[in-house]
């Protein structure tokens, strides 16, 4: 089994309010971003790494990448004003038959559930990570609660997302061609009206988008630290 993945690293990270790009700042001493890195550098499946990031930020990169020892990153490729965007102008740059889309943000995944996102994506073509979703979910309105969703059907998205090459270009051209801009990926292949199929994935594969997000991802490396020692 072999993929290659494009990790967009292109954002600002506002809600972080971390006044840089939220992929440098430190998670246990190691940049998010390179943590992100490390784990496809280290499975033997990944083939490549497709690099989506800012201009202005190609130097601090080229130096990480060098300071990390990181052999996989066939490419720094410029991003787009959304996420959606830079995730296309990474995949111009794909080869591979199967294709991984992974955001730089979201450091704690593992091997074994990149395994079976790309196992499923090869049986089916389109196959996302996600988790139930766990809290009672509402819609309002201002204030005021209008509907409550039935929770059994609702799973929160996660990446990786990972496609057939010819499906997810197809998609994302299409979707360049839309006003609207989609959620995720997967959402683009649901505009053509093709399966996605979720895989299950792990509640510790979060996104770290605020600042407790880090203050929760410490203790999650922690946590995963004690598990490998006991
Ligand atoms: O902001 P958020 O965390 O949802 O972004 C998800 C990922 O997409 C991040 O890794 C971010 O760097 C990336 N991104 C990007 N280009 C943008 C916006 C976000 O590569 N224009």
């Amino acid at each position: 089994m072999n993929y290659q993945v494009v990790i967009p690293a292109a954002g600002s990270g506002k809600r972080m309010g971390a006044g840089q790009n939220k992929l440098f700042l430190s998670l246990s001493g190691t940049p998010i971003i390179m943590r992100t890195l490390l784990v496809f550098e280290q499975d033997s499946w990944c083939k490549g790494i497709i690099l989506v990031i800012k201009e202005t930020e190609r130097e601090w990169f080229e130096q990480q990448i060098h300071k990390h020892h990181l052999t996989k990153v066939l490419s720094l490729i410029s991003g787009g004003k959304e996420r959606q965007h830079s995730v296309y102008n990474g995949l111009l740059q794909a080869t591979s038959d199967i294709v991984l889309i992974h955001d730089g943000a979201r450091p704690l995944i593992g091997q074994e559930a990149i395994h079976r996102v790309v196992l499923q994506a090869y049986e089916k073509g389109a196959a996302v990570l996600a988790v139930p979703v766990k809290d009672s979910v509402k819609k309002v309105n201002q204030t005021r609660i209008t509907e409550t969703v039935e929770r059994e059907s609702l799973w929160a998205m996660q990446t990786p997302q990972a496609f057939r090459l010819p499906l997810i270009l197809k998609a994302h051209e299409i979707g360049a061609k839309s006003d609207k801009p989609a959620t995720d990926d997967a959402e683009l292949v649901e505009w053509l009206g093709e399966a996605v199929f979720i895989v299950e994935s792990s509640y510790t594969n979060i996104k770290m988008t605020t600042a407790e997000d880090l203050v929760i991802g410490e203790r999650l490396l922690l946590w995963e630290e004690e598990k490998r020692g006991s």
